[in-house]
């Protein structure tokens, strides 16, 4: 079995570098989180409660589904020492198989950011984790984050129709998906 570190290491790109989420990282990302823009195609809402964060954060450091069948890895996104997002990766070992999502703060967006953390970890997930396709579940009014997508080589394969509960109604989504060969 790939040692813990191993799992969720800490990479870093050019601009950025990507740690492996941790109870610590809380504050940083209750600030990125507080915009409510963020949550637009989100089921989520603001946080509020900082101990309720770190809980999370300290409960997601086990890196593993609570049933052990899925690794469950996170990353902090930091540009020096600003936090400006987090990226997350759901990998289904027995199907060769990651989900993944990304999350950043408004002052962050249209540089490239998201893109430049994504490639680092979907080149992690393939190299280090043996994962084979790539899929990303995202909100039908989600334009930017489907542009993020495509960039990145992702393809829509499907829609699902109320696919997930949004803030008490339900919400469609596209989902999408690319194979891991390396980029570029
Ligand atoms: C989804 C999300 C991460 C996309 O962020 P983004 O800023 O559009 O994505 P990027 O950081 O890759 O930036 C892309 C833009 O920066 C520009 N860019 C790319 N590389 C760049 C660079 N090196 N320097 C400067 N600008 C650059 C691109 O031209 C691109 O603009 P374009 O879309 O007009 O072509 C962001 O909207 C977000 O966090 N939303 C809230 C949470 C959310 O909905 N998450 C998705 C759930 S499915």
């Amino acid at each position: 079995m790939t040692p813990q570190a191993d799992l969720n290491p800490l990479l870093t790109t050019p601009r950025l570098r990507l740690e492996p989420q941790v109870a610590a990282h809380a504050p940083a990302m209750l600030a990125v989180l507080a915009d409510p823009r963020v949550h637009s195609y989100l089921p989520s809402n603001p946080p509020t409660d900082p101990e309720a964060l770190r809980g999370r954060y300290e409960r997601l450091e086990s890196r593993r589904s609570p049933d052990g069948s899925e690794l469950w890895l996170n990353w902090t996104v930091f540009r020096d020492s600003a936090a400006l997002g987090t990226v997350q990766a759901t990998v289904h070992p027995a199907e060769h198989l990651a989900d993944v999502a990304y999350v950043f703060a408004p002052a962050a967006w249209g540089q490239g950011y998201a893109s430049e953390a994504m490639q680092a970890v979907l080149e992690h997930l393939r190299a280090t984790l043996g994962v084979q396709l790539f899929r990303a579940s995202i909100d039908t009014r989600n334009v930017a984050s489907q542009r993020l997508a495509e960039r990145l080589g992702f393809v829509r394969v499907a829609e699902v129709k109320a696919a997930d509960e949004f803030k008490g109604a339900l919400s469609d989504e596209f989902v999408y998906e690319r194979t891991a060969a390396p980029l570029g």
